[in-house]
């Protein structure tokens, strides 16, 4: 039996529907993060299972039991809000110890959990402070910590790094990786971070206009998007997603895209599957990933079907640890992933090895995923 369930979950503003028919499992321990483009709904759901936002109609339940009518306090959920909520009259030490007083836990112990979260948080210093005295990356490490002293059944975070600078917001990251690790609670996380999704997540549901596009695990999203939103959300770089033609029967299939200054590229598929071969003649999206387009000597040794091609580079970009080269298929800028010390100059044209297990196909009408 999943932990918590959303079942048929729809949420209005007056009659303005915000959410519509979201359906999520996840079981006890999962690490689900919310990802969508702003104004998706992905506070509102947070909100709606705080039980801060009445629904408009569904369920959701917690260990199969519906909490729907169940005020906020009694659902044993801590949440971060997304903006922090910090009580203004209390200090730090305050804000952090104002669940453990209510509850009546000890002084002795309220002081170690502070001091432990404290630690971990990096706020120390800080607990004597009120929140007014503090920058924007402290309060909201205040705001988890309040959360984190707590041991509830859920925890609800809405973008709890979003206003850490690069580095703690990577140590962050660990530590509530860590964090999950130790406690296994479960969480519902919203992030607006590619990295911070696919690395805490044991689950991923992407959100579009109150939408639910596709939930799975984050390799599921990330190597099997389910439509044309999701491939080009999930993933930094983004997916080259390219015009391109299907040609030829089941022993002969390949994907041809346009070259400027060449005859077109086609590029046999090894690996296709019956939907596929039915769009031959047709148009279609060929989607492939920059780390699946390299310098022949970088590409994946275990691939079955790689497949060079030859490409004209525009721009190279060295990033110290891999180098982007920038070619144009399809009439559009395709982004490459080489080693780092590829050779490779720009107005050259150079092999570059096409790792077709990876590709992935989409039909420009209907947006979706052929053979999914
Ligand atoms: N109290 C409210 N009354 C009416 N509309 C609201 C209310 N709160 C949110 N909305 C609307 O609901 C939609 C979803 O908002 P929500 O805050 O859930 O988005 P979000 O995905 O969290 O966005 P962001 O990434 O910017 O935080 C938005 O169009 C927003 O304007
Ligand atoms: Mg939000």
């Amino acid at each position: 039996m999943s932990f918590l369930q959303i079942k048929n979950l729809h949420k209005s503003y007056g009659n303005v529907p915000i959410l519509k028919d979201i359906n999520i499992e996840i079981d006890e321990g999962g690490f689900l993060v919310l990802v969508g483009p702003s104004g998706c709904g992905k506070s509102t759901l947070l909100n709606t299972i705080a039980g801060l936002e009445p629904i408009s109609s569904g369920d959701i339940s917690i260990k199969g039991k519906s909490i729907n009518g169940l005020h906020p306090s009694k659902r044993d959920i801590a949440m971060v809000f997304q903006s922090y909520a910090l009580y203004p009259n209390m200090t730090v030490g305050g804000n952090i110890a104002f669940g453990m007083e209510i509850r009546g836990v000890p002084k002795e112990e309220r002081e170690k959990a502070i001091k432990q979260v404290a630690d971990m948080l990096q706020i120390g210093h800080l607990l004597d402070r009120k929140p007014s005295q503090l920058s924007g990356g402290q309060r909201q490490r205040v705001a988890m910590g309040r959360a984190l002293v707590r041991n509830p059944q859920v925890f609800l975070f809405d973008e709890p790094l979003s206003n850490l600078d690069a580095k703690l917001r990577v140590d962050m990251r660990t530590e509530i990786k860590r964090l999950h690790q130790r406690m296994k609670t479960t969480i519902v996380y919203v992030t607006h971070d590619q990295i911070e999704a696919m690395t805490l997540a044991t689950k991923i549901a992407v959100l579009k206009d109150g939408i639910l596009q596709q939930f799975g695990t984050p390799a599921d999203i990330y190597n099997n998007p389910t439509n044309l939103f999701v491939a080009d959300f999930m993933g930094s770089p983004a997916m080259n997603l390219l015009k391109a033609k299907i040609e030829g029967g089941a022993s002969d299939l390949s994907v041809v895209l346009d070259r400027p200054d060449s005859s077109p590229l086609r590029l046999p598929l090894k690996k296709s599957n019956s939907s596929l071969v039915s769009h031959s003649g047709k148009d279609v999206i060929f989607g492939i990933r920059p780390e699946a387009l390299t310098d022949p000597d970088g590409a994946d040794r275990n691939a079955t079907s790689l497949v060079e091609g030859e490409c004209l580079i525009d721009v190279v970009e060295p990033a110290g640890s891999d180098t982007f080269a920038v070619t144009k298929l399809g009439s559009k800028e395709v982004v490459a992933r080489l080693r780092a010390d590829a050779h490779i100059l720009p107005g050259q044209k150079t092999q570059l090895s096409f790792n077709l297990d990876k590709a992935v196909f989409f039909d420009p009408t209907s947006q979706l995923r052929i053979g999914a």
